[in-house]
């Protein structure tokens, strides 16, 4: 697609304008120089082109202030050809990155004649081995014409013994250093001198107010510590160095200086410094338990244990199952072990190496403690809950989480309290659950003196759909209502979001350590006197209900739990999994949460699943935040081509944030990420303020206005097109994006989607009125002939014992096991009119087990709820074929009617 100057030019202050935007506006000015190279353009075009990308240009390394002058310099000089084979050699070495390996690609001239030490990398291109390339942001108060000599000091220091190679990138402001923070996703370290000004030399409108946004929620002392600060809360992962010139001593010990990981007096040696950069990127880059498995394939090891794949010999020697062995290849096999010694660490009681790896996943996660989990972010959930709950505890389930919470309740023996998400009755999806209905349910426990008994809370963050809670409010609420609740959030899919700036204060961890900080504030008391002096000291329910609640920041007890399938957004083999713990009571928890490793952590754990974990935590603190920033980027690329689409859009689309999050919950006024006057600071308020978000890597594609299910529609994308898709519903196809894909994947997608809009459009075209009508019966069908959700309707008085009357929570554990006894149970199937006569005459039919169809995949019934007439009708309506928890042939499995009455027991006798 051509871009010669007929596009609005991208501004860096574009939301999410990032990597690829970069390849863009490079390619763009190829095709500027070739084009005033042929007639067909000017200098004059080439040259504005150039001097509007300079000043982001100027926050990366490559091409960097040498490169970019000698580009200037040879326009300037009437050099057509030679401006555009130079433009050109960047724009391959900035989309192959192969400058970070090739002394040439520094050099302006192609021949190599001009390299002098002073532009040069010097040991680029010269090592034997692989050293991996990062860049430095120094903030300097020294003048810009002095940076090219500063650059060329640092590059003296590096010494070929190095396990890494970095370039320095120089900015002048507190405004630039928060720049090239949000737009350089090379950066490992940053170097703060003292003396510089706030303010960019250039111009940033929109960025402008949200550094001053973000430096008014850091002014902390000094522009220095300001600025170490900011950073930390862009870029957690960064090392920050701090070289000042007066009282080194009293800074180094002031608590605000603890974002920095070490202060350097300025005037010392420079060498000090490049070792402590190298040595804090080596300390990201140690893979513990990696390394040492490496190792441990390496020896010549005898096994007489009872993993005879190990080593590999009973493969490679088979004539029968040696392909398996070239396939995977012997390192796999090597690497192989049941060995929880001798190099290697136990899962189950880690002492050594996996403990280490586990500890520097916790720093990554922003958590205390972490667990690793190789069997899924379902054993993690159940893990959890069996560790924080015990029997009779309640916990307030959405009743749409993922079935692992369930199960975890039926394993613990707590009581569910659910509440419901909102629903999105038109495409056959939740949203998620309003804040309101869970302080409701609180204050009904409290209305009835049982709010000692509820002890968690747990939600799912994102929902499979993007649905992002404002964790933060949710957690404070709840906590103004309890202050020693437990939240369990699900991150599954949500690990990766640590890694952005604007959903990190979304996911667990980022809001408990906002709330941290929040607790330490001594302003927090009076923030919360205040507000107890408004709601009077009996506030009613409506008020509590419709108030912010600020919780007493001397009684909350900070108490956060998350899981993540490190496997569903980040490198992890599959079933990685990570339990990330903030909780100041871990101590009162941590032998209940042995016990839950030791019932759900298999004794034979994968060698290869941990070494992933630990692996991919490596990738995310060194180059998560570029990567997260792509799938972000790929993401937004193709909701915007099928909007744009001439031809896809007549039966396709994306759901926006404003069709997907109802308006009562984005007050911020944010409509859609595509909306063209959504900027960083739109999105940063909206994730800020609103009820609920959308993450946008999440993408509901309609297809039922192209007259597929999506059932049909996910068989149709991988059988033909090979397009592997995530979940589906009645009438749309989920689309996620993440760290792995590329702007080729975004192509592939959209010319599948064109050729299938062409199919749809000709079949439309040439099959005349019968063809059309049908067509429209079946769009009409998939998109407003959608059945009701049903809610949950209520556990059976038989598990509901020793339940209030205002909430819905049930002994789930004994309807679970009621299932056990054959007897007392009975089969009705569907489409029989007993289920009817029933619904209308009773006796109630309960459900003796979990029904889950897929899609939608959550539970319809649970053990022991009253089947409803809503249920059945959604039951029925339904058109998939896996229903887990249901036999068509056999039906409904219930819980008998006299088997219950056993179990309420006698009615109460009557007063006389
Ligand atoms: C919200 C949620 N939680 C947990 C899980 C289970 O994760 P895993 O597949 O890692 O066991 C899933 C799986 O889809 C999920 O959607």
């Amino acid at each position: 697609m051509s871009q010669r100057g007929d596009r609005a030019p991208v501004r860096i202050d574009q939301f999410f304008a990032g990597l690829g935007a970069r390849g863009d506006q490079w390619r763009n000015l190829v095709e500027l120089a070739e084009a005033w190279c042929d007639g067909s353009g000017s200098r004059a075009s080439f040259e504005a082109a150039l001097a509007e990308i300079t000043p982001t240009e100027e926050f990366h390394a490559y091409p960097g202030l040498h490169l970019l002058t000698a580009l200037r310099d040879q326009a300037a000089a009437n050099e057509a050809r030679a401006t555009a084979t130079l433009v050109r050699r960047i724009t391959r070495a900035l989309l192959t990155r192969s400058f970070r390996q090739h002394a040439t690609d520094w050099d302006a001239h192609e021949d190599g004649e001009a390299a002098t030490a002073d532009v040069l990398p010097p040991s680029l291109g010269r090592s034997e081995a692989h050293q991996p390339y990062f860049e430095v942001l120094v903030v300097t108060g020294a003048p810009a014409a002095r940076w090219l000599a500063l650059a060329a000091e640092w590059r003296r220091l590096r010494r070929s013994q190095d396990a890494f190679i970095y370039e320095p990138v120089f900015v002048g402001s507190f405004e630039d250093a928060f720049c090239a923070a949000i737009l350089n996703p090379d950066l490992a370290a940053a170097i703060i001198h003292e003396g510089f000004p706030f303010r960019s030399r250039r111009d940033a409108p929109i960025l402008r107010p949200l550094a001053e946004a973000v430096r008014k929620r850091e002014r902390v002392g000094g522009m220095p510590l300001d600025l170490a600060q900011t950073l930390k809360r862009v870029r957690p992962e960064l090392d920050l160095y701090l070289l000042a010139n007066g009282d080194v001593e009293a800074l180094a010990g002031s608590p605000e200086a603890r974002a920095l990981r070490r202060v350097f007096y300025a005037v010392e040696e420079l060498l000090e410094l490049h070792l402590a950069i190298l040595e804090g990127v080596q300390d990201r880059y140690d893979t513990p338990f990696f390394d040492n498995l490496k190792k441990y394939a390496q020896r010549p090891i005898g096994t007489f244990h009872a993993l005879p794949i190990a080593r590999g010999k009973s493969v490679f020697k088979s004539d029968w199952i040696r392909d398996m062995g070239e396939f995977y290849g012997p390192t796999l096999f090597l690497a192989e072990s049941s060995a929880t010694t001798g190099g290697l660490d136990s899962l189950l009681e880690p002492t050594g190496n996996i403990k280490k790896a586990q500890e520097m996943a916790a720093r990554a996660f922003g958590a205390d403690h972490v667990f690793f989990v190789t069997n899924g972010t379902s054993t993690s959930n159940k893990m959890a809950v069996q560790a924080l709950l015990a029997p009779g505890d309640i916990a307030i389930v959405d009743r749409n989480c993922h079935k692992s919470h369930h199960y975890g309740m039926v394993l613990s023996g707590a009581q569910p309290l659910y509440v419901e998400a909102f629903p999105m009755t038109e495409y056959s999806m939740y949203g998620a659950v309003p804040l309101r209905t869970i302080k409701q349910a609180l204050l009904n426990l409290k209305a009835e003196g049982r709010l000692q008994r509820a002890k968690m809370v747990d939600l799912t963050n994102c929902t499979f759909d993007g649905h992002i809670y404002n964790t933060r409010r949710v957690m404070e609420e709840c906590l103004a209502i309890k202050p020693d609740l437990i939240f369990l959030w699900d991150e599954a899919w949500f690990g990766f979001a640590r890694f952005s700036p604007f959903l990190r204060p979304r996911t667990a961890m980022g809001a408990a350590s906002d709330i941290e900080t929040w607790i330490k504030d001594p302003r927090s008391v009076a923030e919360y006197e205040k507000q107890q002096a408004e709601l009077g000291a009996k506030p009613s329910t409506e008020l509590l209900l419709s108030t912010r609640l600020i919780p007493d920041p001397r009684k909350v007890k900070l108490r956060v739990y998350q899981t993540n399938s490190t496997h569903k957004s980040m490198s992890a083999l599959r079933q990685g999994s990570m339990l990330l713990v903030k909780d100041v009571e871990f101590h009162s928890v941590e032998a209940q949460f042995h016990e839950a490793v030791f019932t759900h952590a298999s004794t034979s754990p994968n060698q290869q699943l941990i070494a992933s974990l630990d692996v991919a935590r490596r990738q995310m603190e060194l180059e998560g935040y570029g990567l997260v920033h792509n799938a972000i980027e790929v993401a937004l690329a193709i909701r915007q081509a099928v909007k744009e689409h001439p031809l896809i859009s007549k039966y396709f689309h994306v759901l926006g944030a404003d069709q997907m999050v109802p308006g009562e919950y984005r007050h911020s006024g944010f409509t859609d990420y595509l909306d063209p006057k959504s900027n960083w600071a739109v999105v940063r308020r909206s994730m800020h303020e609103d009820e609920f978000c959308l993450d946008p890597t999440r993408m509901t594609l309609v297809c039922g206005t192209a007259g597929f299910d999506g059932t049909q529609f996910k068989g149709l994308l991988a059988n033909r097109y090979n397009v592997q898709l995530n979940k589906t519903s009645r009438n749309s196809v989920l689309l996620q994006s993440n760290i792995n894909n590329t702007r080729s994947d975004v192509a592939h997608l959209i010319r599948v989607l064109v050729e299938i809009s062409m199919e749809i459009d000709q079949r439309l075209a040439q099959g005349g009125a019968n063809v059309r009508s049908a067509f429209n019966a079946r769009v009409k069908s998939l998109m407003t002939d959608v059945p009701d959700l049903p809610n949950f309707s209520h556990f059976h008085a038989a598990f509901r014992k020793d339940a209030g009357k205002r909430t819905n929570e049930g002994d789930i554990r004994s309807g679970f096991y009621a299932a056990y006894d054959a007897e007392g149970c009975e089969y009705i199937r569907l489409a029989d009119p007993e289920i009817d006569r029933r619904l209308k005459h009773g006796p109630d039919l309960v459900s003796a087990n979990f029904v889950i169809p897929y899609p939608p995949g959550f539970p319809i019934m649970v053990p022991g709820q009253v089947i409803t007439q809503e249920t059945i009708d959604f039951m029925r309506k339904l058109d998939v074929k896996e229903i887990h928890g249901y036999d068509a042939a056999e039906g409904l499995k219930l819980v008998r009617a006299d088997a219950l009455a056993k179990r309420v027991g006698p009615a109460p006798k009557r007063a006389a």
